[in-house]
């Protein structure tokens, strides 16, 4: 069992959405687990030594929702090297736009620099092709999930 931080970034819920639909299937897998809409940079140093899953969306031109933006900008300008984090990234967007996923990309980016392990491939979920995100996004969970150890 696993403690599992997950993080998200959203201007309209769908992320919010498929990160619930996440913590349902963790719990059930027996990994204890906490949802922030609004991360801290508190919460991140308390789960960069467990397990962090974020789930965010991307905004304006290839940017980061507010909700998750000061997070990212705390985290790069606070944090620095955390080789021990091992995180996941659920990345929403749309492909009718330049950019895309680019929030999640960003945020994988700035984590990969830090020497942050990534669990797993990034999943980039497009809007254009997935009506309901968390179609896509239960079974990557339901992966991601049996890889916590
Ligand atoms: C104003 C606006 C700007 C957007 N910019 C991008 C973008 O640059 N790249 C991208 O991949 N998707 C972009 N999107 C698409 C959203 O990321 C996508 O619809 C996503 O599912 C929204 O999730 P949310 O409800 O969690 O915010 C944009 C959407 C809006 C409304």
């Amino acid at each position: 069992m696993a403690e599992v931080g997950i993080f998200v970034g959203t201007v309209y819920g769908n992320s919010l959405l498929v990160a619930e639909e996440a913590e349902t299937v963790l719990k059930s897998q027996g990994h204890e687990v906490k949802l922030f809409e609004e991360g801290s940079l508190e919460a991140w140093q308390y789960y960069r030594h467990h397990f962090v899953l974020v789930v965010t969306s991307t905004t304006g031109q290839g940017d980061l929702p507010d909700s998750i933006a000061p997070l990212y900008v705390a985290i790069r300008d606070t944090v620095g090297y955390q080789p021990e984090l091992r995180y996941g990234l659920i990345a929403l967007g749309d492909s009718s736009y330049d950019h895309f996923c680019g929030g999640g990309h960003k945020l994988d980016d700035l984590l990969q620099e830090q020497g942050a392990a990534r669990i797993g491939d990034l999943l980039e979920i497009d809007a254009m092709e997935n009506p309901e995100p968390e179609t896509v996004a239960i079974p990557w969970v339901e992966k991601w999930a049996s890889l916590l150890k």
